[in-house]
């Protein structure tokens, strides 16, 4: 494919959009993001991310101060409810880290192999950014401090595409429906013991659950996207147990497919910039066995309730709405 490419006469720089695979993903070259970005550069960037869902950026060596002023060009930054932030650099509590090692400082040395001994379905992983909140985060920036030598690629599916493969009459089926979205009940996820609950409750004091559309209508594009993921959708509204698990099976498989998705292989300064309305996306699962740092610190950008073809607006069922920084 042919990349794009506008000149910035402001700051002189030309920023290159190369598509890196079929239907999702494009390296993005030519710009500092420690820099200051004009408007123009900040809307070509936009831009990239709604056509390619997922951008790339390579050798950013940027502080947490010039990541959070990066992000804020694109929105206001989220902010969990409650006091409970995750792990976060001191003094920048805007940001998530990503930190295996402080996961297991935090929720106890077994916490990986016990979490994964709970998956029902390999698929498990895949997600969208934090649906349990009734106005999930719409965009995500992850960027890499310490990354192995090999293994902790991270995927993304394309859930546009994903949505204009299935069949006429299975669209036609999904536009009316909508889905529970839980952290940590999902369909895949089977969690019930005391152990669980411990974990959960360090994690969050107040579990959010929000019903969403099934098919989200991207409020940007006008685009409809399936917006239902393994790692958080926990049944079909109105459906019995077993039609739930039955068609959410068949998203979840035709979502994952190999063709919808792009593979990204990280290096300190990388940078991952993605739309959490069109993409759902895979941590890496290939690397906990080696004894290895990867350190990734995100941002998101505040979101708004998801609205269905026919109209329906995702409902909060618990716990609070993702609030601004
Ligand atoms: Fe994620």
């Amino acid at each position: 494919m042919k990349g794009s490419s506008v000149t910035s006469s402001a700051q002189l720089t030309e920023i290159t959009v190369q598509q890196v695979a079929g239907r999702i993903g494009a390296e993005i070259s030519g710009v500092d993001l420690r820099e200051e970005l004009d408007e123009a550069t900040v809307a070509e960037i936009r831009q990239a991310v709604l056509t390619h869902r997922v951008v790339f950026f390579r050798g950013q060596d940027l502080t947490h101060a010039q990541h959070i002023a990066f992000g804020r060009r694109f929105g206001a930054l989220t902010r969990r409810p409650g006091k409970k932030h995750g792990v976060h650099p001191e003094g920048h509590p805007e940001i998530l880290t990503v930190d295996p090692k402080r996961d297991t400082e935090r929720y106890g040395a077994d916490f990986e192999e016990h979490y994964r001994r709970k998956w029902l379905s390999p698929l498990a992983g895949w997600h969208s950014d934090l649906t349990q909140a009734v106005n999930p985060p719409s965009l995500s920036i992850l960027r890499a401090e310490k990354t192995p030598d090999f293994g902790g690629d991270t995927q993304w599916t394309n859930t546009v595409a994903a949505y204009e493969g299935l069949s006429a009459p299975l669209r036609e089926f999904v536009d009316g429906l909508t889905a529970e979205h839980a952290f940590f009940t999902a369909v895949h996820l089977r969690h019930s013991d005391e152990r669980d609950r411990e974990i959960l409750k360090l994690y969050c004091e107040d579990p959010q659950v929000a019903v969403h559309p099934v098919v989200r209508v991207h409020p940007e594009t006008g685009e409809k996207a399936l917006f239902v993921s393994p790692g958080s959708t926990t049944r079909i509204t109105g459906f019995t147990e077993l039609e739930s698990r039955h068609l959410l099976e068949l998203l979840f498989q035709h979502l994952t497919s190999a063709e919808y998705t792009v593979r990204f292989r990280w290096e300190p300064g990388s940078m991952a910039f993605w739309d959490n309305r069109s993409t759902c996306h895979l941590a890496p699962t290939d690397f906990a066995h080696l004894d290895v740092d990867r350190v990734m610190h995100r941002v998101t950008v505040l979101g708004e309730p998801a609205q269905g073809p026919d109209g329906f607006v995702s409902r909060l069922v618990s716990g609070e709405p993702m609030r601004a920084w």
